[in-house]
């Protein structure tokens, strides 16, 4: 295919930010934007200098043909626009949390795999060049503990502030480092995660109807031996950015130091490194699954559902350790 015709369902905050990659890409063709709220379906249209606006993502769809769609709506959205784009027998892009219920995300899985569809999910953390150089630097070494942390504050948008329509900040926001870790140090083998609230008042903080976590820390084993504790809190405020969250490596000869987003100190005892992040890697996760929709192969598809789906099912059991104080065994 000459242009990729890609069509955007959700075009809020992530789907302008994918929007802002793809209309640059010269082999794309924006077709459709669509969301129940029509107007922000109509000012992409007008960014994009072509394609139509809907409020209906079928209607879209079944109009405007796409090769592609990017599924970029709230988590608890999901569900029957897969099921949509699957029966149509298109590849998609979706955003994590790609569910709120593990058997839906499952199924959907399934579905997908059995029309050998191209997906991919949005953990663009793996396609940062600093991630790659992590990678390199940790291979042959031997890492025993790592701690990793989001700390931050509460997300705007409403939806985010309630467990039943994010799933909370572990499952919406912090799995991404879980995804990282699993990117990095393989497959979890136990899981155990304690969380807490108090510390946010939804009158102080402004967020009326707030009832997720505002702080957890999960223990999780590797099948390669790593232990890994991972902080997540959202009760900070007023202090900006993401103050303290990354991750720090500790391997037998040396120490990584991940600051979220932005750079890495690689230290052994003769040698001290640092980079930072050069490459948008939002830019090179969009590039990567237009390609690969083009070619038909999948391969350089960091994030498959597939494999995303077993860094969701970590942190939806995590909010079950939370409830219940299960230890969950894989
Ligand atoms: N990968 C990342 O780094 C990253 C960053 C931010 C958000 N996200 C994820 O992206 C998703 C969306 O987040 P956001 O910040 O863009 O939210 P948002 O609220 O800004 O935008 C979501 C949009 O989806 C629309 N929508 C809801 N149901 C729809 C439907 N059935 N059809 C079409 N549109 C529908 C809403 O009206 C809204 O405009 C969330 O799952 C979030 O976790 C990922």
């Amino acid at each position: 295919m000459d242009k990729v015709r890609v069509a955007i369902v959700g075009n809020g905050g992530i789907g302008n930010y994918h929007f802002s990659h793809l209309v640059n890409f010269s082999d794309v063709e924006l077709v459709g934007f669509a969301d129940p709220v029509t107007s922000k379906a109509v000012d992409m249209k007008e960014k994009a200098g072509s394609g139509e606006a809907y409020s209906d993502f079928r209607q879209m769809i079944d109009e405007t043909k796409p090769d592609v769609v990017y599924v970029c709506v709230p988590p608890y959205c999901h569900g029957e626009i897969e099921y949509y784009i699957i029966d149509k027998g298109l590849p998609f892009f979706v955003e994590k949390p790609m569910a709120l219920d593990y058997d839906l995300a499952e199924d959907i899985c399934e579905k997908a795999a059995a029309k050998n569809l191209i997906t991919g999910v949005g953990f663009q953390d793996r396609y940062q060049d600093i991630t790659d150089k992590i990678r390199e630097f940790i291979a042959g070494r031997k890492v025993g503990l790592v701690q990793a942390a989001w700390i931050g504050g509460i997300p705007g948008v409403a939806w985010w502030r309630r467990m039943g329509t994010s799933g909370g900040q572990i499952v919406e926001q912090n799995v991404h480092l879980f995804d990282m870790c699993r990117y990095l140090f393989g497959e979890v083998k136990t899981l155990y995660c304690a969380g807490q609230r108090g510390i946010v008042d939804p009158e102080e903080y402004g967020v009326p109807g707030y009832n997720v976590h505002d702080y957890s820390s999960a223990v999780l084993t590797f099948d390669s031996g790593v232990i890994a504790n991972i902080f997540t809190a959202c009760y900070n405020k007023g202090i900006g950015g993401i103050p303290g969250s990354g991750m720090t490596i500790n391997c037998a000869d040396a120490t990584v130091e991940y600051r979220l987003r932005s750079g890495i100190r690689l230290r052994t005892a003769d040698s001290d490194e640092q980079f930072a992040r050069q490459a948008d890697q939002g830019v090179t996760e969009d590039r990567t699954f237009i390609d690969a929709v083009k070619s038909g192969d999948g391969s350089a598809v960091r994030s498959p559902y597939a494999d995303a789906l077993k860094t969701l099912r970590v942190c939806i059991d995590c909010n079950e350790s939370i409830k219940t104080g299960k230890v969950f065994c894989y």
